[in-house]
């Protein structure tokens, strides 16, 4: 699976050309799905753009609560409404700037699950947190407070993407080794309590992902793709980001 988040960029202009861009060149066989998460207002518009075609389109984050008087908040069901399948939650800009905590995060997990669409949970941990052997720790209570409040039964479903918060938009990707020990880390976490859950769970790697290291990184057995930040705004980058998941996707088969 690639995921290409565009957090707070496009406008009406730049989606049509760069989504326009992508449907011509991404190949319909490749045997991997490809999602992309425009901002909230464009969601509308790049569902009927992307009709009948090989990409889908998600949101970058949902209310917790399932409707009512939460001005300026939109619900589950609202983005299933539009023809959303799936919803990024707990990614690091919304933990560190929305002060989302591991609780809400966990509840935002399942109202998206209820609402029928497929939840992209985002753990990761800072420079400090890895500079004081922290990561495992900080990962760990991240997707625990998702297991402990609804099983890890969630995860037949949902996807997790390992997003280490000092790679995102800085230019410094994780090494393939660093990704790999985490991405398996995460899935013993999960085997411990469902050895099938964990085995058909999905475990992207986010962070600086681009053209140039997203073959050497999927060809790590726990990486099954990528959430692409900035290099998903590239037609170009994106389109070579998802040729080398889906050779990688072919060779895992
Ligand atoms: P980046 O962002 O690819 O620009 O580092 C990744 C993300 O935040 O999902």
């Amino acid at each position: 699976m690639v995921a290409g988040n565009w957090k707070m960029h496009g406008s009406r202009a730049a989606n049509q050309t760069l989504l326009g861009e992508l449907e011509m060149s991404l190949k319909p066989e490749w045997p991997i799905d490809i999602v992309v998460f425009p901002p909230y207002v464009y969601l509308s518009d790049a569902v009927r753009m992307l009709e009948g075609g090989r990409i889908s389109v998600g949101a970058q984050d949902v209310c917790a609560e399932s409707g009512g008087a939460f001005t300026g908040q939109v619900c589950a069901s609202m983005l299933k409404d539009v023809g959303c399948t799936h919803v990024i939650v707990g990614h690091s800009e919304r933990r560190r700037w929305y002060h989302e905590d591991d609780a809400l995060v966990a509840r935002k997990f399942a109202v998206v699950l209820a609402a029928g669409l497929t939840p992209v949970l985002c753990v990761g941990e800072t420079l400090d947190e890895r500079e004081a052997k922290q990561t495992e720790a900080v990962i760990s209570r991240q997707l625990d407070a998702v297991i402990t409040m609804h099983g890890v039964g969630g995860f037949a479903r949902g996807v997790l993407a390992y997003e280490p918060v000092w790679a995102i938009g800085t230019g410094r990707t994780a090494s393939p080794e660093q990704a790999q020990e985490v991405h398996a880390f995460l899935r013993n976490r999960i085997h411990a309590q469902d050895a099938k859950i964990a085995r058909h769970l999905r475990i992207l790697y986010g962070g600086s992902v681009k053209a140039g290291n997203s073959a050497e990184l999927f060809s790590m057995p726990d990486v099954d793709g990528g959430l692409v930040g900035g290099a998903s705004l590239s037609a170009d980058e994106f389109q070579q980001i998802c040729a080398a998941a889906s050779l990688s996707g072919s060779a895992h088969h």
